[in-house]
């Protein structure tokens, strides 16, 4: 006579562990943790009967997750490189921003180059703190609200990579915050400095970002871009990035930042320019009018110091 054995558990074969995890997501406090937690099971374990992970793959996955957190530093997140180069970061602003998602943003990826306490500069000033050869760019923008009205006395921090595709404190060549300045928008919502032309640059390749690009020959830059944010009491903070549609990879941007509304307008000018004796043709303008959204005025945390 055989002793019948307790069921210590519901599960008996694969199919049985999707309801035994969702029972116990159920039991989840926070309204919102549960939702994220009982979708996230569904989806992960979809993902995993679709594609059938091999127990292999399993172990090379959880390695990777942990090589991307060993990666992390001050200066360098693999994480969000990974989640912008599988285009979950443009997801998720477009997503937040535009009505929810349906019309079209100023708003754009933080990037992880923002520094806090940029110098301040008066408009019509330069933010070339140190020799930097390049072409000038004039740089002329408008803040406004939805419907068109100058948005006055906004704070705009405004930094870009040099025109060799590096940021200032990746390179000993520039001066301390060169290529970065905080403006004041004046009545008209208007802010406007004079640099020189940025580049595009390719983002970091040395972990597990790099792999991937590599095994799905992808390049790894980034469209050339100005990086502004934008900071006003009853506005939600304005974090953009406008884009050169000359540079040769405003189509294939390894972040899939790029959309139609951050494509900006840089004009060459081969003809001498009405103020600025010194420049010597060709120089550049770029306009471009930014559009900030009811909401709260917080600032993000600097991804660097
Ligand atoms: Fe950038």
């Amino acid at each position: 006579m055989t002793e019948e054995r307790p069921t210590p558990t519901a599960i008996e074969r694969q199919e049985d562990v999707t309801p035994a995890v969702l029972a116990v997501m159920e039991r989840t406090t926070d309204p919102r943790l549960r939702e994220i937690m009982i979708s996230l099971v569904h989806h992960l374990h979809a993902f995993v009967r679709d594609v059938r992970l091999t127990e292999a793959e399993f172990r090379d996955a959880t390695a990777i997750i942990n090589e991307m957190g060993a990666l992390a530093s001050d200066t360098h997140n693999e994480t969000v490189l990974m989640a912008g180069s599988l285009g979950v970061s443009s997801l998720v602003c477009l997503l937040n921003n535009g009505d929810q998602g349906q019309t079209e943003t100023s708003q754009s990826l933080l990037g992880p180059f923002w520094r806090l306490n940029s110098p301040r500069i008066v408009n019509g000033g330069s933010i070339v703190r140190s020799d930097t050869p390049g072409e000038p760019l004039f740089v002329s923008a408008r803040v406004q609200d939805r419907v068109g009205r100058p948005i006055a006395g906004a704070e705009v921090d405004v930094w870009h990579a040099s025109p060799v595709g590096l940021y200032e404190h990746q390179d000993p060549d520039q001066a301390e915050m060169n290529l970065r300045g905080k403006l004041t928008t004046d009545d008209d919502g208007r802010f406007w400095f004079r640099t020189v032309k940025m580049t595009g640059y390719p983002i970091p390749t040395g972990g597990v970002v790099g792999r991937l690009l590599r095994a799905q020959n992808r390049h790894p830059f980034r469209p050339a871009h100005l990086h502004a944010l934008i900071f006003k009491e009853g506005y939600k903070t304005l974090i953009s990035q406008v884009y050169d549609p000359h540079d040769p990879h405003i189509g294939t941007d390894v972040q899939f930042g790029v959309t139609r509304a951050l494509v900006g307008d840089f004009v060459r000018h081969d003809e001498p320019h009405p103020d600025a004796a010194d420049v010597t043709p060709p120089w550049y303008s770029f306009d471009y009018t930014y559009v900030m959204e009811p909401g709260a005025a917080v600032l993000p945390r600097p991804p660097i110091e």
